[in-house]
Order: structure tokens, then C-alpha cells, then sequence
């Protein structure tokens, strides 16, 4: 039973779409104070637990912590960070007395103190007094969130080849970096579907151009890839850079489509591209507009598109360096002792997606001046609507690839998501795998992290051992950044155990797609925390490091280094099953505790009592891939 209070009146954030009547807020069952923010607070009983808010730190049970919806470009994804790149408010409480969801429908910023500052009091403080909030009672956590999930909308839907095997790296840049990948897998028996373009392939940062000096004729290097059965998938920055006789700019900048300053003239910030206008996408005319500039790389074979950058991220703005050298010119005045050399750090550092610069520019929303940092949270997501909507509008569903990096919920019906920018550290595998049913919760399925990690050095074994997570997100994507050690799968002495974990993920693609299908239709979780299935398994409750999968599953990755396993906890009895490559072991494991054993090149998983799943047979891509002919295990 879902109950809606409207407080105020709230920016539409095209979150839900199913109309549900606003109730008397004197009926709001928690404790609410409505002065210039809005607060929202409950106590918790000392069994209770916390899940959801998406894409965050810390762990599947979110008590214990205080967390920011604000979308962040955020470097580095520690657990004393409150933000990461999607604002995902939607949490569900649970404990012996009872259970309920709680969605904070609102643009600007919103504070969770999940029993940080008392250990048993929950404050949700929002940066403002307009917002529609629903209070979702249910018998189940899980019933909770398919009540939340049907008032949302269903999930998007990808084409099939996007559940692929994928590559990336930010560097990539001539056609012969793209042909050197593409052959290398073949050559090494290495699957693969798709291949990322990142800002390298553009003509100075220039979204939606190509660089002609490296590729002469785009269309037939994209056709060709085709060929091989590859697709290649550019990357889209928020930000268009200011350029005359750049027709988008122009364009954009004529029409009025950028974000204004408070006296009206084009805010401009620095991004990858220099001086960049960020297009209103808060304003019907200009999203559409922007939606329709994808066309221009559609109608050269394009058929997917990464948006980034569109937290959005701000590298700096004219006053915020105005600011630095005026602070750095005052401090190279006096002598620098210690606190002086921390003043003259900060005074660059904090310019980088500065709340300042958040709160100095403004958007139109229907005839309507709003600040930024009052819809900050949707500004990313909108973005990513533009595009959808346009794609799905123009070319129908499920046809073209499309995901982001900064979200608010209802972007889940237009695209998907990925995690953003990780480092290669063995920790970051465990939180891969503690946001994918938080952000299930959500509405966003299609999704994945940066396998291998996007930071920093990857090991051979730590990315054999991150694989075999991928190979259960509907996003499969091996990415990393510029400078960082190479890791294509085929750029390690050990290629067969590459090639090994790799073809159980095309094996393993019936069965993941048709879960995601289902999910997607009923508005229900591919991954889900063990709490959820079994609500009175105290260890079960407490798992933080498996997940289940679909109705037949549960998954258990080992993420340490130098383990030879892990111990995992079954709380039925379970068939153990490793796959790799062609091979398949079974082992039939009672209830309870176990250390189980995975080599390198295996991929481990457990299947449920009296349940069976289909394995097709190994194939090097997508198209290749026979759906028909399946062998069922369990
Ligand atoms: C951002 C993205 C990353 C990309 C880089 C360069 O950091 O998160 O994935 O490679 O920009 O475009």
C-alpha cells in the first residue's frame, strides 16, 4: 500500500509515472517537520535494517552511516564519502515489527543520517520545503520494493548484443587501437561484443564529432567493425564546448539552450574541452534538441552512446579561478609556513565541482527561473532522458545502447548506469557487488562496474577474479583510465583462463537475459541481498558478500588476493557449481558454513533446491551465440 504527501510545491523530477492521490500530510506515519527544509526522522529498533540509496558507499545494510544524494563526480569511492555519481532516494526499513519504503521525490540535495549521530534515530533532511514523499507499507522487503518499482516504471531495456562481453579505455584513440583489440580477442579466442570510444575519438572534446585526421571515412571504419561483429560505442560529455563555427555551440548558444548566469548571460565552465556551455536539459525545447544531435553518429552506424560528465562536472568556472589566483596572489605575498601551504593547495583543489559554482547558475523550466543547486540531482538524468527518449521516439525500443554516469531514479526507464570511476583495488570488487541490488531497488538493471578497475594498476589475478562477478552484470565492461596498465584480457601470460571466465559469460547469457527481461516486466530485483529471501536466517541477514541471483541462484566471487576460495554461507542447501570454459563440477553442499575452493579460471555459483538453469554453448560473440540449443544444470 503505497501513501503519497505532497510538501509544497515540488520541481517535477519525472520520476514516477503512475498517478497516485496525495493523502492529508496530518496522516504521514513518521515524524515530519516542515520549516525552510524538511525533515523526516524515525527510530529503529536495535534488529532494524536499512537497504537502498542506490549507488553508494558502505554496505548492503546502510545503518551506521550518514550519506548525501548528490550527484558527485567522486574520485575516489571511499566509505567516508556520502556521495557518488546517481541520487537514488528510495530506502526500506526492516525489522521484527514491521517494514516500509520510503521514497524522497525531490531535486536538491537530501541528507541520510542512518543512525550516525544517534545510534538509534534515522533524520532525512532535505535542502528545501518542496517535495512529494511516499510511504510504502508491505509484508516483504522485497514486496515493498515491486510496490515502489510499479509506481516508477519498467526498466530499460538494451539491445541484446549489449550483453556482450565489452572493452574499454580511456586512450583508444587512432582506428588501428580499435582493429589491435578487435584482432587480439579473436586471435586469443577471447569473446567480445562491443568497443568504447572515449573523448579521444572527437575533434578537440566536440561532442558529436569526429576527429577526420584519425578517422578519414568514420562510417566505413564503423561498418567494418560491424563486419567482425563489434560495436563501437562513443562517449558523451554534458558540457558543449565554446567554439565559433562549432554548429552545436552555435546553435545552442543562439536558441538560448545553455545554462544562464543570474544576469542572463551563458554560464561557462571548464571541462575535458576547455571552456564548455551545459546545455539546459532541465528545458523541454533544448533537451529535445540535444537528444537530436545523437543523430548525427547514429547515421554513421552508431548504435550505442555512454553520457558522462553530466553530474555535471565542473572542473572549474571563470569566477572560481578568478577566485584561486586572487587567494594564490595574496598568500605569495606573505611568507608560507605550513597553514599558508594548505590555504594555497586548497585554493585550487576546492574550484573542482564547487557548491558555489552549483548555486550561480540557472535553469528554465517551463517559463520558470530555478538555481541549480535546486535540481542539481536531475540534471544528469535528464540528460540521459533526452537521449532515450529520443532513440526509443525515432528508432523504437531496445534498439540502441544507452547508459550514464550521473542518474536519478526515472532515468532507469531510459537508459542504464555504470559505477563510475573506481580504482583496481581488491575492495572494490566487494562494493561492486553490494550496489547491484541497491541500485535493482531502484529501477536501474542494466548495469555494471568498471571491471578491473578504472584507477590505478591492475593485477592479472585481480581482474580474472573481478571478471568472475562481471560475468553476472547485465553491463559487462572492462574500462580503465589514461596512464594505467593495460588490461585487455589478452595482455596477461594467463590468456586461456581469460578465455575460460569469458565464454561462461556467453554461456551464462540466456539465463541472464531472460532474468533481466523479467525483472524488468515485473518490477522486481535480479540481485538481491540474502535478507531478502530468507528474512529469519540471522547469518543470511548479516551476508554482505553474496548475492541472490534471479529465483535460481546465489553468488559468491572470491575478493581477496592470494585465496585460494572463500568461505561462503548457504542457508538451504545448494548445488556448488564451477564454470569454466566447457567445463562444468558439481557438488551438492549441505545448509551452513563452507570454505569452497575456485581456481582463477573458474567462475562459482550456487543453484538453489529443485532448480535448474540453461548454459548455451561458448561463443565468440553475441551474433554467434546459439539461444536455442541449451543444457540445463542444477
Ligand atoms: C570520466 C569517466 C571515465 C572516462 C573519463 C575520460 O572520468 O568516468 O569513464 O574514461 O572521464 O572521458
Amino acid at each position: 500500500m503505497i501513501k503519497k504527501f505532497r510538501l509544497g510545491n515540488p520541481i517535477d523530477t519525472k520520476a514516477v509515472t503512475a498517478s497516485t492521490e496525495i493523502e492529508d500530510v496530518k496522516n504521514f506515519p513518521l515524524e515530519l517537520t516542515q520549516e525552510e527544509r524538511l525533515v523526516v526522522a524515525f527510530s529503529l529498533d536495535n534488529d532494524a535494517m536499512i537497504f537502498g540509496l542506490g549507488e553508494s558507499v558502505r554496505g548492503i545494510n546502510k545503518r551506521g552511516w550518514i550519506y548525501e544524494s548528490w550527484c558527485s563526480d567522486e574520485t575516489e569511492h571511499t566509505e567516508d564519502k556520502r556521495s557518488l555519481y546517481g541520487a537514488h532516494n528510495f530506502i526500506v526499513v526492516s525489522s521484527e515489527n514491521g517494514k516500509f519504503g520510503l521514497f524522497v521525490d525531490f531535486a536538491g540535495k537530501v541528507e541520510w543520517d542512518l543512525c550516525y549521530s544517534q545510534p538509534n534515530e534515522a533524520k532525512i533532511t532535505l535542502c528545501g520545503s518542496d517535495a512529494d514523499i511516499y510511504f510504502i507499507d508491505g509484508e516483504t522487503e522485497r514486496d515493498i520494493v515491486k510496490q515502489f518499482r510499479n509506481i516508477i516504471g519498467k526498466s530499460y531495456i538494451p539491445p541484446f548484443w549489449a550483453f556482450g562481453y565489452q572493452q574499454s579505455c580511456w586512450g583508444y584513440a587512432k582506428p588501428s587501437d580499435f582493429t589491435t583489440v578487435r584482432d587480439n580477442h579473436r586471435k586469443n579466442n577471447l569473446p567480445l561484443d562491443c568497443i568504447y570510444m572515449d573523448i579521444d575519438y572527437m575533434e578537440r572534446f566536440k561532442d558529436f564529432t569526429v576527429n577526420r585526421e584519425l578517422f578519414p571515412d568514420f562510417r566505413a571504419f564503423v561498418s567494418d567493425m560491424k563486419a567482425h561483429n563489434i560495436h563501437l560505442i562513443p562517449i558523451i560529455d554534458a558540457g558543449v564546448k565554446k567554439e565559433e563555427g562549432y554548429s552545436v555551440y552555435d546553435e545552442g548558444h543562439e536558441k538560448g539552450y545553455f545554462c544562464k548566469n543570474a544576469d542572463g548571460t551563458d554560464f561557462e565552465c571548464g571541462v575535458w574541452p576547455g571552456i564548455v556551455g551545459l546545455p539546459d536539459f532541465l528545458n523541454k525545447e533544448a533537451r529535445e534538441w540535444f537528444g537530436s544531435q545523437y543523430r548525427t553518429l547514429i547515421d554513421m552506424g552508431i548504435d550505442g552512446f555512454w553520457n558522462d560528465m553530466n553530474e555535471p562536472a565542473l572542473f572549474y568556472s571563470k569566477k572560481g579561478l578568478e577566485t584561486a589566483r586572487e587567494k594564490l596572489r595574496d598568500i605569495s605575498r606573505a611568507d608560507v609556513d605550513i597553514w599558508k601551504y594548505f590555504d594555497m593547495r586548497n585554493a585550487v583543489t576546492s574550484i573542482q565541482n564547487s557548491m558555489d559554482d552549483y548555486s550561480s547558475f540557472y535553469h528554465n523550466i517551463d517559463g520558470r527561473t530555478v538555481c541549480h543547486k535546486d535540481v542539481h540531482n536531475i540534471y544528469g538524468a535528464f540528460m540521459t532522458n533526452a537521449a532515450g527518449e529520443y532513440f526509443e521516439r525515432e528508432y523504437g525500443k531496445e534498439k540502441l545502447l544507452i547508459f550514464s554516469r550521473a542518474s536519478y531514479i526515472g532515468a532507469h526507464r531510459t537508459s542504464g548506469i555504470w559505477f563510475g570511476d573506481n580504482y583496481s583495488w581488491w575492495e572494490h570488487i566487494l562494493l561492486n557487488l553490494k550496489m547491484l541490488p541497491s541500485v535493482n531497488m531502484c529501477g536501474f538493471l542494466y548495469c555494471g562496474a568498471d571491471i578491473g578497475g578504472f584507477n590505478k594498476d591492475v593485477t592479472e589475478d585481480l581482474l580474472l577474479r573481478w571478471l568472475a562477478l562481471g560475468v553476472f552484470t547485465p553491463l559487462m565492461r572492462n574500462h580503465r583510465a589514461l596512464g594505467t596498465r593495460a588490461q585487455e584480457a589478452y595482455r596477461f601470460s594467463g590468456t586461456e583462463k581469460f578465455a575460460d571466465v569469458l565464454s561462461v559469460r556467453y554461456r551464462l547469457i540466456p539465463y541472464i537475459y531472460k532474468t533481466f527481461r523479467r525483472c524488468s516486466d515485473e518490477g522486481d530485483m535480479m540481485f538481491r541481498p540474502l535478507a531478502f529471501d530468507y528474512p529469519d536466517d540471522r547469518l543470511a541477514r548479516e551476508t554482505e558478500d553474496q548475492l541472490m541471483l534471479g529465483g535460481e541462484c546465489m553468488i559468491a566471487p572470491v575478493y581477496q588476493q592470494n585465496k585460494s576460495g572463500r568461505t561462503v554461507y548457504l542457508p538451504e542447501p545448494m548445488t556448488f557449481v564451477k564454470l569454466s570454459g566447457e567445463n562444468v563440477s558439481s557438488q551438492k553442499l549441505e545448509k551452513g558454513l563452507h570454505y569452497v575452493e575456485v581456481e582463477l579460471n573458474e567462475v562459482p555459483l550456487f543453484i538453489r533446491q529443485n532448480k535448474k538453469i540453461p548454459l548455451a554453448s561458448p561463443a565468440l560473440n553475441t551474433a554467434e551465440l546459439d539461444t536455442e540449443n541449451l543444457k540445463y544444470i542444477g
